[in-house]
């Protein structure tokens, strides 16, 4: 199962990595917007690729676990739920975050504006938080 748990990982890197870039991005100056917002566009896309990706080989992980997954009552299945129910709220919060990216796409195509990139600023810094926590909770299951 180990190519299941590199394809789990790159997907991991790809989430993390992509929304730190764009968090950066749209942290330099107004001049750059435009980059960061087609870089923002790009990472939508590739978000979702890569959780299609992660939530199959999560799966796979698990099923390669399978007897022995442990309960919620043990450590492991605590650690495990919290990481499940971090996943789902950062899925959720996404699905909001890339309407948002694609509603100012739009406007910034007719109108040019530049007011919704504090937004995305914080939403994209929200976000790699967040996988930064999964990752850490994720460890904390996979080597104790
Ligand atoms: C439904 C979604 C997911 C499921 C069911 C899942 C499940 C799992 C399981 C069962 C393991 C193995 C733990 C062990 O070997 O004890 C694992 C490892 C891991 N997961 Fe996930 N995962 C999911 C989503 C994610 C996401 C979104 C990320 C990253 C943001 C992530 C990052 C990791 C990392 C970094 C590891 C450790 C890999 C290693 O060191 O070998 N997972 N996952």
């Amino acid at each position: 199962m180990l190519a299941v748990r590199l394809l789990h990982v790159l997907g991991m890197a790809l989430v993390l990595g992509g929304a730190t870039l764009t968090w950066w991005l749209f942290r330099q100056d107004a001049a750059s917007d435009s980059a960061a917002v087609r870089t923002a566009v790009a990472y939508e896309r590739g978000f979702w690729a890569a959780i299609g990706v992660l939530v199959m080989t999560g799966v796979g992980n698990l099923g390669s676990l399978a007897p022995y997954v442990p309960t919620v009552e043990t450590r492991w299945g605590t650690v495990f739920a919290a990481k499940l129910l971090l996943v789902l709220t950062v899925l959720a919060l996404s699905l909001v975050r890339t309407l948002v990216v694609h509603r100012y796409r739009r406007a910034e195509a007719t109108e040019g504006s530049g007011q919704e990139t504090d937004t995305l600023r914080v939403a994209y810094g929200a976000t790699a938080l967040s996988l930064a926590t999964v990752v850490a909770l994720a460890e904390v299951l996979a080597h104790g």
